[in-house]
């Protein structure tokens, strides 16, 4: 029992599962799939660029409005120049106060556009951010399970969540900040050296600094944030799962354990944060310093150059006020550049999502299946391996009539649930293929393919929502009356009749509200609404007491009534009706045929079903085993 327990383990719980083979976490140990390909600079904003596109317009008004309000700053040292040479210089008092409301005006033209740009912008970002999320999270669905497999869903959320925001800003903020900075840079060097050239260039000695700090910093910085946001992701991840897994964190007692766990991830988080803000505390404050150098210089050569005269005061009053023009947006830029290589580690991370294969591709040639198939299911020596390694599925081969059933037994781990997996393309096949109505499946479209199969998992996942929603994600436009039909034939209208909501009982998140025998019911109810003319069921192991297990039989039969099934069944009495049972082992089909035919063989079948007193099918394998 215990290797049954195990590997049902791997898949619900898969933290869990290491626990208990012995593999549980080391300190700092980090999920590979966190990791993104590295990718340079300029692929992450050609890249990002294509969503800025549909918002020229946007991009153009913020543009605007930061020229118009840069524009307005720059009057203000010309408007001090006025002041100390003419009007104070030349005691000319009348003319201060209508200077001064020269100057307010200005001021005020400045934050006014200022206020504009900024409104523009935040709606350019949001209608970005939206698309972008919006992209990722429809890549991310049509990504195949495999993918799914591979990877922490906390580190997924994580991309969408935080990493999105973090890729677009970037180009937002570099596309007006960027422009404006270089703008008003070249715009006051002009006015610097139309002032005092030999002042101006006094000014640009810290110019060699300030570049040399920005490329040290452009050059390290990449792999600290790539540190950090993988931090940032595994700590997702571990929350995530921790949170599904809550019941067995309690039920084991571990919460000391998760308490530590958890410290060491937001631990590793805190260190990447504080790795890229300590670089960032010296750089920020050193590019600062290196332009104080300029001013200082300035004011000393400057001062020299007023008191020979070669200078006025006010001029050299407007050329130290140009020159904090010239520096603020010197550092600007060095914090655009801090974004970007924010961004890139995001970009990868998003990027990763948006490049990986989609499930079927869209630009080979599929064809549909008709509207309702007959349900004629071949497979034809399928084989299929999850990785290179090991074969899961050797050469099997299948032949279903329309409306048959096919029962599939075997030891835990035999493949049963990876042959089902199959049939509506979770997986692709390694090798052989499979017909129904003698279409190749892997020739046709995935959703014509998808829409002729209901699948009734082993564990009945329910959405976070009412009950009505989850049997209408059957078939969204079903009708009231075609929903009740349903419930009832799923046995399952009584039960949700006495509670108080009925059927607009929210059910919690995976349907945690409602026992294991009453989940099964709304999921065949959800199966029986769309209505398909074949129909998987991996059938629950869970024991139920006699009388839910005879409503979920006698919904399982309404539900397999008409339909190709192919049925994974731990229960010798829904096999016993079936039409074919194929008895797996390690990857093939060891035996076929009927009860009757299986019992006259007298091989595996016929040795497990004649030990007593057993109910599930698996008891009698371990009986065995243990012979
Ligand atoms: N997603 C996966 N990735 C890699 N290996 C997998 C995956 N799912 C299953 N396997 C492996 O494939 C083999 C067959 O698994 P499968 O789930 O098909 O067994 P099963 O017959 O359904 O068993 P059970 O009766 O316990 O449900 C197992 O050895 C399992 O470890
Ligand atoms: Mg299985």
């Amino acid at each position: 029992m215990i290797t049954k327990l195990s590997s049902r383990y791997a898949g619900e719980f898969p933290f869990l599962y290491r626990c208990m083979s012995g593999h549980v976490h080391g300190a700092g140990d980090r999920d590979p799939s966190l990791s993104a390909r590295s990718r340079s600079t300029w692929e992450i904003i050609r890249r990002v660029a294509v969503y800025l596109r549909p918002y020229k317009l946007m991009a153009l008004g913020t543009m605007v409005c930061a020229i118009f309000s840069l524009a307005f700053s720059f009057a203000y040292p010309k408007l001090t120049q006025v002041v100390v040479d003419d009007i104070i210089g030349k005691g000319q008092a009348n003319l201060l106060a209508p200077a001064m409301l020269g100057l307010l005006g200005a001021f005020l033209m400045r934050d006014v556009f200022n206020s504009l740009r900024i409104r523009i912008n935040n709606a350019f970002e949001q209608n970005v951010i939206y698309d972008m999320r919006r992209a990722v999270y429809a890549r991310l669905q049509r990504l195949p399970v495999s993918y799914f497999d591979q990877r922490a869903s906390g580190d997924l959320m994580t991309r969408v969540l935080e990493d999105v925001n973090s890729v677009e800003r970037v180009l937002i903020d570099g596309t007006e900040q960027g422009t404006v900075s270089i703008l008003s840079i070249v715009g006051v060097l002009i006015l610097l050296f139309y002032t005092d050239a030999t002042l101006a260039w006094v000014a640009l000695v810290p110019l060699p600094l300030l570049a040399g700090g920005a490329l040290l910093y452009t050059l390290t910085a990449h792999k600290r944030y790539r540190a950090q946001r993988e931090a940032a992701s595994a700590m997702g991840s571990l929350l995530m799962d921790n949170l599904q897994g809550i019941r067995q964190i309690k039920a084991f007692g571990r919460h000391d354990h998760e308490d530590s766990r958890f410290a060491q991830r937001a631990d590793e988080l805190r260190q990447g944060t504080l790795g890229v803000m300590r670089v960032w505390a010296t750089y920020s404050p050193a590019m600062t310093f290196a332009s104080s150098l300029g001013i200082g210089l300035v004011l000393w050569v400057g001062g020299s150059f007023v008191m020979s005269g070669r200078m006025t005061l006010g001029e050299l009053f407007a050329f130290v006020v140009y020159l904090g023009l010239f520096y603020e947006p010197v550092g600007r830029l060095h914090g655009l550049n801090q974004m970007l290589q924010a961004a890139r580690a995001s970009g990868e991370r998003v990027f990763d999502i948006m490049d990986a294969a989609e499930e079927r591709p869209i630009t080979s040639r599929l064809d549909n299946l008709p509207a309702r198939v007959r349900g004629e299911v071949i497979y034809e020596r399928v084989g299929f391996s999850y990785a290179a390694d090991r074969t899961v599925l050797d050469g099997v081969s299948l032949q279903a009539r329309p409306g048959e059933m096919i029962a599939l037994v075997g030891p835990t781990g035999a493949g049963k649930s990876t042959f089902v997996n199959l049939l509506p393309a979770f997986y692709d096949l390694t090798s052989g293929r499979i017909t129904i109505d003698g279409h190749d499946t892997s020739r046709v479209s995935l959703e014509s393919l998808r829409s002729q199969i209901s699948v009734v998992s082993q564990e009945a996942f329910l959405f976070n929502g009412t009950i009505r929603e989850n049997i209408l994600y059957g078939r969204l436009d079903a009708a009231e009356d075609e929903l009740f039909a349903a419930a009832k034939a799923a046995n399952c209208h009584e039960f949700i009749a006495r509670l108080p909501e009925g059927y607009d009982s929210r059910v919690g998140e995976r349907g945690v509200k409602l026992s294991v025998g009453e989940k099964q019911r709304v999921s065949i109810a959800r199966a029986l609404l769309k209505n398909t003319p074949i129909l998987i069921l991996d059938e629950a192991t869970a024991s139920v007491d006699t009388n839910t297990e005879k409503l979920i039989q006698e919904a399982l039969e309404r539900l397999m009534a008409g339909r190709t099934s192919f049925v994974i069944a731990h229960r010798l009495s829904t096999i016993r009706n079936a039409d074919q049972i194929l008895v797996m082992q390690h990857g093939q089909i060891i035996e076929r045929g009927t009860h009757e035919e299986l019992i006259t063989q007298n091989g595996l079948y016929a040795r497990l079903a004649r030990i007593q007193n057993t109910t599930f099918i698996e008891e009698s394998f371990e009986k065995l085993a243990d012979v």
